[in-house]
């Protein structure tokens, strides 16, 4: 039958060097597994990920765990006082070594069949290897990650070739600390109250990472999207910034009061201000208390996200219940059923790919920010 059915004739469009000419990410980047895989292999395993607080590392021993989607990671100080990161798997018949967080008086002891590693990542004891051939502990020496910190957070990085963290985003750290003086006073808030101590705020989500990325990066869909945010930010001062592998978005409060949640008049923090770190990591302050949170937007498969982090306040300092809930239950309320939806019409036969509405003047609402994302997104998952 003849006709002009798009579909037929549409042609996958590249997402562009210029925002304003620019396609977005065709749908099927959000769905395929085949493509969680390669970005597993050229994205997550490539890229600086956020371990956890720095606070907790301060001591011979301490030891901290995470996890870059399928590989367990353990970051320990040693008795030298230096940082190490390890694939957190015995090299026996790989139980997970180590969990939660904590400290280690001596050694790493495999909970299975209680082989011993040093703070060092070497094997030390391993029951009864004196009587197998030709066995060499040397041989077992656990896999060792990157460590770099920066203003007290804990960052791993699985490929030896990759960048310094302070290379790819030393400017960003110190764009933060220049904005946000207070920061090192900053210590996790109420960590107890959660599972594991990380603010897994909504537990698995049924959307790709990426649908959450794109949406932290612009601000186009907060007036239609989040009325409260739009009466405590000043949505004519928004504007995002783009640097190499990071961005941010910067703005000041609108009103003390407000339908989100009221600021005191001596507020120590008047800035809405945020950043994001590629390929997953969001930084950020809201007017009020000081306080500032991290969220590493974290795949579990093509079609699931979690997300992992952690608020930071002022110690001994209780932060305004009310703009607690606001965040954690209105604006990432909005925020998930918005993604959500997003990732059922990304599987529609009906859809393919959008424009980005990038505008010259880079106002508050131009997706200049979701360009420079799906830009960077774009030649990481080019064929080398
Ligand atoms: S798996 Fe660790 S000691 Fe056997
Ligand atoms: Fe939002």
């Amino acid at each position: 039958m003849a006709g002009s059915n798009l579909q037929n004739v549409w042609r996958e469009q590249p997402v562009a060097a210029d925002p304003e000419e620019s396609f977005t990410l065709p749908g099927r980047y959000y769905t395929d597994p085949a493509v969680f895989a390669q970005e597993k292999e050229r994205i997550f395993f490539r890229s600086w990920q956020y371990a956890g607080q720095a606070s907790d590392l301060e001591n011979a021993g301490d030891f901290i765990t995470c996890r870059i989607i399928d590989q367990p990671i353990a970051v320990v100080r040693g008795r030298d006082g230096e940082l190490r990161g390890f694939h957190n798997v015995c090299q026996h018949r790989a139980h997970e070594l180590l969990s939660g967080r904590g400290n280690l008086k001596a050694v790493i002891t495999c909970p299975y069949h209680a082989w011993a590693y040093g703070l060092d990542g070497t094997l030390r004891t391993a029951r009864n290897c004196e009587n197998v051939k030709g066995f060499d502990k040397a041989d077992f020496t656990l896999d060792g990650v990157r460590v770099e910190t920066a203003l007290g957070m804990v960052f791993v990085n699985l490929d030896a070739d990759a960048p310094t963290l302070d290379e790819q985003a030393g400017d960003m750290f110190a764009d933060i600390a220049a904005d946000l003086p207070w920061i090192a006073d900053l210590r996790p808030y109420e960590r107890e109250a959660r599972a594991d101590g990380v603010a897994d705020i909504r537990g698995a989500m049924a959307f790709n990472w990426k649908v959450l990325c794109d949406n932290c990066l612009e601000c186009y869909h907060c007036e239609p999207a989040h009325p409260a945010f739009c009466d405590v930010i000043d949505m004519d001062s928004y504007r995002t910034t783009l640097h190499g592998r990071w961005s941010s978005a910067k703005s000041r409060l609108l009103k003390h009061q407000n339908a989100a949640y009221d600021v005191a008049p001596d507020a120590a923090n008047r800035k809405g201000n945020f950043w994001f770190l590629w390929p997953n990591i969001t930084f950020g302050t809201m007017p009020g208390q000081a306080t500032f949170s991290v969220f590493v937007i974290e795949p579990v498969d093509a079609l699931t996200t979690r997300t992992r982090g952690e608020y930071l306040a002022m110690p001994g300092e209780t932060v305004d219940p009310v703009r607690l809930a606001y965040g954690q239950d209105v604006l990432w309320g909005e925020d998930q059923g918005i993604c959500e939806a997003v990732q059922r019409g990304l599987s529609s036969r009906g859809y393919r790919q959008g424009r980005f509405i990038v505008d010259a003047g880079r106002s508050e609402i131009s997706e200049h920010g979701v360009h420079h994302f799906q830009r960077l997104y774009a030649q990481a998952m080019a064929p080398v």
